[in-house]
């Protein structure tokens, strides 16, 4: 092979190279969520790692919406729910209990996992607990012991321990109700991600024991039906409504706001 030849190809290849890095980069671009330190915490909880971008921005107006709409009764403890599994609840309760964290009155907040069937947050979080809602619900542990700090100020996460035979019965006992009681002495919001309500009692059932309700709705995915039929069911067990996220949402964000932020 000649030297020209050579160089040509050696040419060659640094440009592929310098192209795939160049898409690498683009495609990385394109990626909203940014992990930026090397904690376990899943890199859709955006709140955490990247507090000022667009979709943070969303979740502090969800915030300031909780936070400001208490007309004549405080909303000191919220539950999420939504109508079927995956429309992203969880992410949702974890993404708004860091924004509401960082509130400027730095309020001390209780995330609860009371997806006792398939709590996912310590997935999400990293981390690992075994004793949690329910072995205080059925005696096993205290309340105060089964407290988890995170590495994020004003956060104190329950877990949702090991999964019972009567979820809804442990949940409908007066042991939540109790345990719920500590819970608004000890922090100023309550935060339960609870399990969708079409499928399971059990939302319908914390619903009735909390001071308002947010419906997650997965757009594009969750049929119009579903959300009337678990906004019907929450109404008969008397749960207020605060509102609704949508999730799944694209949209377009014009340069001058990436600017702003
Ligand atoms: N705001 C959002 N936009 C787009 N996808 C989302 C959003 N929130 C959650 N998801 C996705 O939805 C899926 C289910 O999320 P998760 O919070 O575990 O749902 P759930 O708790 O309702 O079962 C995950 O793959 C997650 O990445
Ligand atoms: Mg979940």
């Amino acid at each position: 092979m000649g030297k020209i030849t050579r160089a040509l190809m050696k040419a060659a290849e640094e440009r592929i190279e310098h192209m795939e890095k160049a898409i690498q980069i683009k495609e990385y671009d394109q990626f909203v969520a940014r992990k930026m330190d090397n904690s376990l915490i899943d890199a859709r909880i955006i709140a955490y790692f990247d507090p000022k971008s667009v979709i943070s921005e969303q979740y502090k107006i969800l915030t300031t919406n909780l936070l400001s709409s208490n007309n004549n009764k405080p909303m000191k403890v919220i539950l999420l729910t939504s109508s079927i599994h995956s429309e992203g609840k969880t992410i949702t309760s974890l993404n708004l209990a860091i924004t509401m964290s960082r509130a400027v009155h730095k309020p001390k907040i209780l995330l609860i996992d009371a997806d006792l069937r398939k709590g996912k947050m310590m997935r999400y979080l990293g981390i690992k607990q075994e004793k949690g809602l329910s072995e205080v619900l059925n005696g096993q542990a205290s309340f105060k012991d089964v407290l988890f700090n995170l590495d994020i100020d004003h956060l104190t996460f329950m877990a949702p321990g090991a999964v019972p035979p009567n979820p809804a019965e442990l949940l409908a006992s007066d042991a939540m109700k109790e345990l719920l009681n500590e819970a608004k002495s000890m922090f100023d919001y309550v935060l339960i991600d609870a399990p969708p309500v079409i499928p399971v009692t059990d939302a319908v059932i914390l619903g009735g024991m909390v001071d308002g309700s947010l419906m997650v709705v997965q757009a594009g995915r969750t049929q119009r039906g579903m959300v009337d039929r678990a906004a019907e069911l929450l109404h008969q067990g008397h749960v207020k409504i605060l509102g609704h996220v949508l999730t799944g949402i694209e949209y377009f964000v014009p340069e001058y706001i990436y600017r702003y932020l």
